[in-house]
C-alpha cells in the first residue's frame, strides 16, 4: 500500500535521476562517480533520506552514497537532496549486503551508517537481519583503516548481536564505546525519521561506534542473500511497497 504522499515518487524527474546510480554489479569508481577525490561515506537503508540529505548538505567536502531497497524512497531522497542543494549524493536501489560486497572497492569508505536496520523481532525471522557476520566482514573490507561504522537501533538485542558478530572477526574492529561497548540515548545532531518516532514513543536507543583496525580483513564469508535464501536482484522488491 503506497501512501498518497509517496505516489508522486513513482515518476522521476531528470534532476532526481541524476542522483540515482545504475544497476551494474561492477565496483564503483567513486572518483569518476563524483568527479573528484573526496572522502566517501555510505548510509545503508536510508529510508526517507532525511539524515543522508542533511549530512550531505552540511558536509559538501564529503561524498555520500546511499543504498535502499525501496525504490520510491530512493526517488524521495533524491528529491530531498536536490531541495537542499546537495549534489554530493548518489543513491542506489539495491540490497545493501550485495551492494557492499559487489560495488564497493576495498578500503573505499571513510564511514558507514546503519541506522535502525529492520530488527525482525520474531525469533523465526531473525535470520533476515542484515548485520550478520558475513555483512560485517564485507563492511570491514569496504572501510579504510581508521574508518568507522556507526550503528543505531531501538532493538537492543539486535545491536548487541551485531557486537557479538563483530567479536567473531578477531582484530578487525575496535569498539570506540568502551568500557560498556555501547551508548544509550546519546544526543544526535540529525536524528533520522525513525529515530525521532522511536524517541517520541519513549523508546531508548542503543548506539555503537566501531573503528576498522589496520589488520588485513579475513577472507570473505558466504553471502546468504536476503531471507537466508538466494540473493535478490534489484527490482525483486515489490514496487511501491513504501509506507
Ligand atoms: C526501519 S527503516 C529505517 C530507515 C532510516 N534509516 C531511519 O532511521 O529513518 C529501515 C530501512 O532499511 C531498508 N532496508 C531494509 N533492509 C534492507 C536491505 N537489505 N537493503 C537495503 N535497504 C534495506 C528498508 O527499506 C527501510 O527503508
Amino acid at each position: 500500500m503506497v501512501s498518497s504522499g509517496m505516489k508522486r515518487y513513482r515518476q522521476r524527474t531528470d534532476d532526481q535521476a541524476r542522483l540515482i546510480g545504475d544497476a551494474a554489479t561492477t565496483p564503483l569508481n567513486t572518483a569518476e562517480l563524483f568527479g573528484r577525490s573526496a572522502p566517501v561515506r555510505l548510509e545503508v537503508g536510508f529510508g526517507h533520506g532525511r539524515f543522508l540529505s542533511q549530512m550531505a548538505e552540511v558536509h559538501p567536502e564529503v561524498d555520500f552514497i546511499g543504498v535502499e531497497q525501496q525504490d520510491l524512497r530512493v526517488t524521495k531522497t533524491a528529491h530531498q537532496s536536490n531541495k537542499r542543494g546537495a549534489q554530493n549524493v548518489r543513491l542506489y536501489w539495491d540490497d545493501a549486503h550485495r551492494f557492499v560486497r559487489e560495488r564497493l572497492s576495498p578500503g573505499s569508505l571513510e564511514r558507514a551508517y546503519v541506522l535502525f536496520s529492520d530488527p525482525w523481532p520474531k525469533p523465526r525471522h531473525r535470520r533476515r537481519r542484515l548485520m550478520n557476520r558475513s555483512f560485517l566482514l564485507d563492511m570491514a573490507w569496504a572501510l579504510q583503516p581508521g574508518g568507522r561504522l556507526i550503528i543505531a537501533s531501538d532493538t537492543h538485542n539486535y545491536a548487541l548481536q551485531a557486537l557479538t558478530n563483530c567479536s567473531t572477526l578477531p582484530g578487525m574492529w575496535r569498539n570506540c564505546y568502551q568500557p560498556q561497548g555501547y551508548r544509550i540515548n546519546i544526543p544526535t545532531r540529525f536524528p533520522t525519521v525513525f529515530e525521532q518516532h522511536k524517541k517520541a514513543e519513549g523508546c531508548s536507543i542503543c548506539y555503537l561506534m566501531l573503528e576498522r583496525t589496520k589488520h588485513e580483513p579475513l577472507p570473505r564469508a558466504a553471502y546468504p542473500g536476503l531471507n537466508g535464501g538466494s540473493p535478490l536482484r534489484r527490482g525483486d522488491h515489490a514496487r511501491g511497497n513504501a509506507t
